[in-house]
């Protein structure tokens, strides 16, 4: 397969935004905006206009500020919806308007209580719509990943021919298993009229925990855009990781795919996010969380002094993390001892650091993590009383 550039849509300042208690004030959203910026992502969803005047503002105030990034607002298929939408990105230097409409027999039956032909009206005036505004516009099945193929086949159809210029195919509820998510982004890709023409796009959600591996199954059969957030945040258990997808993207270099992100701003932007949301991230978190590079038992702290490779997959240079750590805890061994000691400057010889050792043990068992202070205290002591 070619070398193909997948478009990166951060949807953090939006569907992230949508985690209870994790709300923020437009300057806070700026803030995240730029730094979403200069992480280099393809396409930046900012908020929901019409869903209140904070948000409309937000939208506003970022679009102004935004210049290498395209900045897009959702609607739902309400015509209202899409002038405030297209009035708050009207700044904005590349816009996109994000519409559309739930297409299981679920949101169509039970939520909407309507029938699936006006499901397919409403979704192709909405982005006949949305084109009156703005060239760019793209529409969302909501619930496709519990929606038929055959009928999500018959409404993209449609909406591919009203304008739409990306297709979003949202596992919303984070129900499909990988290879099903793919099946379907596959049998779109061959049975729509037209789809060669226009973007696929995932969004898939967490709750079995499969939105990376959905994205990446979707990527694989002919999506070219992933839809994601920082730190996975968002609606009950959250979105695709944007670190995770694009880390992918960039070590399976086999799939010979890759994305325009900054891999090196990737920590720090999840600090931002994580210290502004006031949404702590778990310390296994993979790529970002504080553990991803850090290295406790001896058997992995050995390893990984003679070649960090023995146990890393990514160099934590890459992601904007200065460097592994070994910390120094009851399972860890001589080795990891004998690397922090002489980073602070004690070399010892090997009867000195069994000595050394059977004293670290010691305090080890009655502490979680050893620091640089009792090492340093341990080394002195110990060399004193060698010495001494
Ligand atoms: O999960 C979802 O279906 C959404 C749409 C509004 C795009 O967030
Ligand atoms: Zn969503």
């Amino acid at each position: 397969m070619p070398n193909k550039r997948i478009q990166i849509f951060d949807t953090t300042l939006r569907d992230g935004e949508q985690v209870p208690g994790c709300q923020l004030n437009t300057k806070e959203k700026i803030e995240i905006a730029l730094a979403l910026e200069a992480l280099g992502v393809d396409v930046m969803e900012v908020g929901f206009p019409i869903s209140s005047p904070g948000d409309f503002k937000s939208v506003q105030e970022i679009s102004k500020v935004i210049k290498n990034t395209r900045v897009c607002a959702l609607s739902r298929a309400v015509k209202n919806d899409i002038k405030v939408a297209a009035e708050a990105i009207e700044d904005a230097k590349n816009s996109r308007i994000h519409t559309g409409i739930g297409t299981s027999d679920s949101h169509v039956f039970d939520k909407l209580r309507t029938t699936r032909e006006k499901v397919v009206e409403r979704g192709v005036a909405a982005v006949k719509y949305a084109k009156t505004f703005v060239e760019d516009v793209e529409f969302y099945a909501e619930d496709a990943g519990r929606t038929e193929n055959e009928f999500l086949a018959i409404i993209l159809e449609e909406v591919i021919k009203a304008g739409a210029t990306v297709l979003n195919i949202p596992d919303t509820t984070g129900y499909c298993m990988p290879w099903v998510y793919g099946e379907k982004i596959k049998y779109l890709y061959e049975n729509v009229k037209g789809i060669q023409n226009v973007t696929i796009s995932t969004h898939c959600h967490n709750d079995l925990g499969l939105a990376t591996a959905n994205s990446i199954s979707g990527v694989v059969n002919g999506a070219t855009q992933v839809e994601c957030t920082m730190n996975g945040i968002g609606e009950r258990a959250g979105n695709a990781s944007l670190e995770e997808v694009v880390m992918i993207l960039r070590q399976q270099k086999s799939l010979e795919y890759d994305t325009g992100i900054n891999t090196r701003c990737l920590k720090s932007v999840s600090e931002l996010v994580s210290e502004k949301m006031k949404m702590p991230v778990q310390a296994n978190k993979a790529i970002v969380g504080a553990n991803a590079f850090a290295h406790s038992s001896g058997i992995h702290q050995d390893g990984v002094i003679k070649n960090r490779e023995t146990y890393e997959i990514i160099d934590p240079l890459e992601v904007g993390v200065s460097e592994s750590s070994i910390v120094l805890t009851a399972r860890s061994g001589r080795a990891a001892l004998k690397f922090r000691g002489k980073r602070l400057g004690f070399e010892v010889s090997k009867n000195e650091l069994e000595e050394h050792y059977k004293r670290f043990l010691s305090i080890a068992d009655t502490k979680k993590v050893v620091t640089d202070k009792d090492l340093i205290q341990l080394f002195s002591q110990t060399s004193d009383s060698l010495t001494g």
